[in-house]
């Protein structure tokens, strides 16, 4: 199984930015313990982060016929992007929508998420473990026993 995880703008600054509610794990370091997990579960990965919103519609065009499922942390793009959300939609991969915070639990603006009613579903709040737990639902996410 081949999984494409995308991270949107300022995730590149983990590790430095808002530790308190970010964490200290850097995105490499979540890139390698993504690599681990998925190694455990016989997973292929592919992991990539942009801070703009028009390679992130590339990619996940692109994902059609490469990838069985996406795992999205669009970052701030999730509260704002029409363009992430209809590019979900019309290429139909399987897309989890993950989050490092519990945006539910913060500012009112991070409450609406548009992507979410494209995806599988969400995940939000575990920090670095929002990316192992979003891993584990992408390898079924065509398991609906
Ligand atoms: C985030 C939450 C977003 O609201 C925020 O803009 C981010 C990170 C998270 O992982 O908690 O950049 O997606």
């Amino acid at each position: 199984m081949r999984i494409l995880f995308l991270n949107g703008p300022n995730l590149n600054l983990l590790g430095q930015r808002e530790p308190e509610v970010y964490g200290h794990t850097t995105l490499a370091d979540i890139e390698t313990k993504v690599r681990q997990r998925a190694k455990q579960l016989g997973a292929d990965i592919d992991f990539r982060q942009s801070n703009l919103e028009g390679e992130l519609v590339g990619w996940i065009q692109q994902a059609k016929g490469q990838f069985e499922a996406i795992v999205l942390n669009a970052a701030a793009y999730t509260h704002t992007s029409v363009a992430l959300r209809d590019a979900i939609a019309a290429v139909g991969v399987p897309t989890i929508e993950i989050h490092l915070s519990n945006v539910h639990a913060r500012e009112e603006f991070r409450h609406k998420s548009l992507i979410a009613p494209v995806c599988v579903g969400q995940i939000a709040g575990f920090g670095w473990r929002s990316y192992i737990l979003g891993l584990e639902a992408s390898v079924n996410v065509n398991d609906r026993s």
